[in-house]
């Protein structure tokens, strides 16, 4: 009865009027789960699932078909696809061929726009695969053999300051290693990060897997992993810096998966650049081992978030409270420098048939709000369970798939089925009430290619007045999304000056945009460039810094 009572309370809980934003369904059958998605820079949305534990619902193309072992028994012929396509333009998608098993892998774009992805499991586990963007039908995944030193299944990629990506951990792996590799001495393989087996709980349950990684403005990288924290300097192998627990204590990466986000870094004090980490939700410390034993419990999910300023030399966590306990959720970093808390579960884990009470209603977080900084927005019908994604479009909009807590495509007789509709979601700052203080970008065109250090004449058009010293700037990393975790997602606020109206009549203006000053405050390759006007974003256009 004890344990009763607060969970009915929980389950009772009243959501808020919620009003905010609007749901498309886009596809009602994507043909596979959308486990892993990733925004390409000509505007389509690679996506793929696993190979090994059934058949998709899309059929290969030209007779194409695998011999592959299904959920680890039988051999079987498979000509399903388990990677697809999606064209946001034409709300179209097309089956693609990825050869081996990318279950639960990782990946980051590299500097010129290729999707390198990496690991999986099975045939698939020391692979690195790659996906060049291509304008017509034509461009599918490629392999590249014994790529990684180490198998590396649940990992988190990030890319680093010279344009390769670092890859960290994954299950039974307490170490790093880098593709492509560089010098004779990486070649040899992996470094170990110790910090790794500190987070591993003794009773081998992980909860450090697919950890959050991101790269300070120093040069050293944060991770995160279990509940605990370090800065690292990953070209001497050193720890520099080890921050204090996250209050509560309670774990926030696989199976306990919450989420995390880099904050908006903000380029325009010139003295200083600070970075400041979110992370929210999860399961409590043991939800996922009470679970797993014979069917235990779904228990609450945390509903708090923990704020942390990493380039503090006295570093603390600030804690916030969600509207609702979350877990698998979705962390994503709006062009306006809000973050979207979507997908996900109110109780359980993360893991085969571990979620229950969909989280249907996404929250804003907004980073400098005072009093409540969150939000709840209008839901969704559809359950985004175990292996649902969510990305950031650029137009705004929130592409959201997958869910999946079955070890197969299961439809029937299941409380969640397994999801292969597609949907779009669009936050409130799209609603049509706000045209008139959209910003439309007339140039340059794009892709547009800068430098470090330098600037660019950006013009735009504003149907309403313009408030000078409400127009702002950002550019975003498309991150890599899997598993609620958005690997590489990365929004820079940059410094602009001489605004002016280049043509009254029309409400045209003209800014000038500095770009960053270096590849550690943005690592080459494909952004996002946004205006905003009164927190009202354009449509984006692509930049490419090099
Ligand atoms: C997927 O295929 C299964 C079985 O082949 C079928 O029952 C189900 O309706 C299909 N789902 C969609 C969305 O087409
Ligand atoms: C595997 O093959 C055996 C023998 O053909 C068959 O009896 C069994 O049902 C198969 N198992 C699965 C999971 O398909
Ligand atoms: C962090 O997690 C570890 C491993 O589960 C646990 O032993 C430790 O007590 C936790 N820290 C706090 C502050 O609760
Ligand atoms: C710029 O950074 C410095 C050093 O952290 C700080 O003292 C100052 O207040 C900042 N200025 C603004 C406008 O944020
Ligand atoms: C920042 O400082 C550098 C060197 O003092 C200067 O060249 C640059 O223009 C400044 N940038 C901004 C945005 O003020
Ligand atoms: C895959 O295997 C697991 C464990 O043997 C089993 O529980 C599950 O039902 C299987 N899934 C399918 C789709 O056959």
């Amino acid at each position: 009865m004890a344990l009763l009572l607060p969970l009915t309370l929980f389950f009772h809980m009243i959501l808020l009027a919620a009003a905010g934003g609007q749901w498309k369904l886009l596809q009602n059958n994507l043909g596979i789960v959308a486990m892993h998605m990733q925004l390409m820079h000509n505007d389509r949305v690679v996506i793929f699932d696993r190979t090994d534990f059934g058949f998709s619902n899309v059929t290969l193309p030209h007779g194409i078909c695998r011999r592959v072992r299904h959920n680890q028994t039988n051999l079987t012929i498979d000509c399903t696809a388990h990677s697809v396509e999606y064209d946001v333009a034409s709300n179209t998608y097309r089956p693609l061929f990825v050869q081996t098993d990318v279950w639960c892998s990782s990946g980051s774009v590299e500097p010129h726009g290729t999707l390198i992805q990496t690991g999986g499991f099975g045939n698939g586990i020391r692979k690195a695969r790659i996906f060049k963007a291509c304008y017509t039908p034509t461009c599918d995944w490629e392999e590249v053999g014994n790529a990684l030193a180490a198998p590396r299944w649940y990992s988190t990629n990030h890319i680093l300051p010279d344009g390769r990506q670092i890859i960290v951990g994954g299950r039974n792996q307490f170490n790093y290693e880098y593709f492509p590799k560089g010098s004779e001495s990486e070649s040899q393989g992996s470094y170990t990060l110790a910090f790794l087996v500190e987070t591993t709980d003794p009773k081998r349950v992980e909860n450090n897997l697919y950890p959050f990684v991101f790269l300070n403005v120093d040069g050293n990288l944060f991770i995160f992993a279990n509940n605990r924290s370090i800065l690292f300097d990953y070209k001497k192998n050193k720890v520099v810096r080890t921050y204090p627990d996250i209050p509560g204590g309670d774990p926030r990466c696989y199976p306990s998966t919450g989420s995390a986000v880099l904050l908006p870094l903000n380029l325009k004090n010139n003295s200083t650049v600070e970075a400041e980490v979110l992370i929210c939700g999860g399961a409590p410390k043991g939800s996922f081992q009470r679970r797993n034993r014979g069917g235990g419990p779904f228990l609450p999910a945390l509903d708090t978030c923990g704020r942390i300023k990493i380039t503090d030399p006295h570093p603390q966590w600030h804690m916030e409270t969600m509207p609702q306990g979350r877990v698998m959720n979705d962390m994503i970093i709006l062009p306006n420098a809000h973050v979207l808390i979507i997908n996900g579960a109110h109780t359980g884990t993360a893991g085969w048939e571990n979620g229950r009470n969909p989280a249907l209603n996404p929250y804003l977080y907004n980073p400098v709000g005072v009093g409540s900084r969150f939000q709840i927005l209008k839901p969704s019908k559809i359950p985004r369970m175990y292996h649902s994604t969510a990305i950031l479009l650029r137009d705004g909009r929130i592409l959201v798939g997958g869910s999946n807590a079955h070890s197969g495509y299961v439809f029937d007789k299941v409380e969640f089925p397994t999801e292969l509709r597609l949907e779009a979601y669009s936050p409130p700052y799209l609603e049509p009430s706000f045209s008139h203080l959209r910003p439309i970008i007339v140039a340059p065109g794009f892709p547009m290619n800068v430098g470090y250090s330098g600037s660019f004449r950006l013009r735009f058009y504003v149907t309403a007045s313009l408030i000078p010293n409400l127009v702002s700037v950002t550019m975003l990393a498309p991150p890599f999304n899997t598993h609620s975790f958005s690997m590489n997602q990365r929004m820079l606020v940059l410094p602009t000056k001489q605004l002016m109206n280049i043509n009254d009549e029309e409400s045209t203006y003209q800014v000038e945009v500095m770009t960053p000053a270096s590849p550690i405050l943005a690592p080459p390759g494909f952004y996002l460039l946004f205006v905003l006007h009164q927190e009202i974003p354009s449509e984006g256009i692509w930049l490419h810094i090099q």
